[in-house]
């Protein structure tokens, strides 16, 4: 036995990752080389081999999706081969709720016999890319992926972390692994086919990022808040980037990028946005449970001291110019004091997914953050009472 025994740890070793973000156009086009050189052959293959799984609802729209990717592997066939056709899922949250579907992508990835050299290629929302990743990550301890996000959302936050998961027992994202994806690619033409409310919804994150981390892209977030409503690409495009490279900045320098700390503050509002997420049943998206859930810290922030009631206004207008509205009563599937109490069950089952002690990241302002270890639970209950 070791211990007691006075042994030396033999080392002490650094791991470096490296996470590969880009922008470009028409990324499925043939003319356009950026997935082929990012899928490279391992040493005595000829040629990378590749899965593709798609997002129904992205399909729905772009029907001859299948067909273009067929040719793009075609163009680039010297080197990289499409092991199948691809595979679609059901979009939206059933996409990373139903075991029966992730099953099923562990079953293709297993019956395609991909390896830790193949790779798996994920395009859609947030939802396809956190199961497919997941399965991805869990298959002989990792296959490759390879992200192409396709909503608002996904290209400034979803896509471009290093989280998969999946949601189990009703519990949001309980299962999961962290896994850098060997490359995200971020295609603004993608967006083109968005419903109005997937393309707002994505709005949630850029505001929460901007409110913990960059005032000045607040106040323009603020001043284009019409033109990114009524689909100004330019300034979606802007939003996207910015958003990104401040979510990326967090993952490489925050000092935490697996979240072995109980430190979190890119997740400003979630522990509500989960819970309620959760008793919509999921008719309320992820975009807009993280606003509602930002308004509610915001409010009680403002409730305990620490916020302005002129920063709050800003917040709140700002989400409200942004299309998010505050009144979901009808979604959720309780009323009353059981609602309030079911919301409330989010504090603590925050607390857990973290580990350690509590550390819920709050505003003291715009762009400034604070982290608390204390609930006031008798002041947010009147916050949630007031608002639901
Ligand atoms: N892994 C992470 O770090 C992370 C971070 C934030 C959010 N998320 C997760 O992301 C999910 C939300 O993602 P989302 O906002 O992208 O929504 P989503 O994945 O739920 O997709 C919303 C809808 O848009 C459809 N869709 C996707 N792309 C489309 C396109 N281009 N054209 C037409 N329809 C399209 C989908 O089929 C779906 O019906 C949540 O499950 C959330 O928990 C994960
Ligand atoms: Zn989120």
């Amino acid at each position: 036995m070791a211990i007691g025994l006075g042994l030396e740890v033999a080392s002490e070793i650094r791991f470096s990752f490296q996470h590969r973000l880009f922008f470009s156009r028409g990324i499925l086009e043939a003319s356009n080389a950026l997935l082929a050189e990012h899928l490279i052959p391992s040493s005595g293959d000829r040629r990378a081999r590749a899965l593709v799984f798609l997002d129904q609802g992205l399909l729905n729209k772009n029907p001859a999706l299948p067909e273009k990717i067929r040719r793009y592997f075609l163009e680039y066939s010297e080197r990289i081969l499409l092991v199948d056709l691809p595979k679609v899922i059901p979009g939206g949250e059933a996409a990373k709720s139903e075991e029966v579907l992730f099953r099923l992508i562990l079953a293709e990835i297993e019956r395609n016999r991909l390896c830790r050299h193949s790779y798996v290629i994920a395009i859609g929302g947030g939802a396809v890319l956190d199961a497919v990743g997941f399965a991805a990550s869990l298959t002989h301890r990792g296959v490759r992926q390879i992200r192409l996000p396709t909503t608002v959302l996904a290209q400034c936050d979803a896509g471009i972390g290093i989280k998969n998961g999946i949601n189990w027992r009703n519990k949001k994202n309980y299962l999961g692994v962290f896994q850098v994806p060997q490359a995200i690619l971020n295609d603004l033409s993608f967006l083109e086919t968005l419903p109005d409310s997937v393309w707002c919804s994505g709005f949630a994150e850029a505001v929460k990022v901007a409110l913990i981390r960059d005032r000045e892209f607040f106040d323009w977030i603020e001043r284009n808040a019409r033109n990114l409503t009524t689909r100004g690409m330019a300034e979606v495009g802007d939003l996207i980037r910015r958003c990104a490279e401040l979510h990326v900045r967090q993952i490489a320098t925050g000092g935490d990028p697996f979240e072995l700390g109980s430190s979190r503050p890119l997740d400003f509002g979630h522990w509500l946005a989960h819970k309620l997420e959760q008793v919509s049943e999921f008719k309320l998206s992820h975009g807009h449970c993280v606003a509602l859930g930002m308004t509610v810290d915001s409010l009680y922030a403002s409730r305990i001291g620490l916020l302005s009631v002129e920063d709050l206004e800003r917040v709140l207008g700002c989400l409200s110019e942004l299309g998010f509205s505050q009144k979901v009563s009808r979604h959720l599937g309780l009323e009353g004091e059981p609602l309030i109490d079911h919301l409330m069950t989010g504090i603590s089952e925050f607390q857990e997914h973290l580990g350690g002690r509590l550390a819920l990241t709050l505003l003291r302002g715009i762009g400034i953050p604070t982290e608390v270890s204390e609930v006031d639970a008798y002041q947010m209950r009147q916050v949630l009472r007031k608002l639901f």
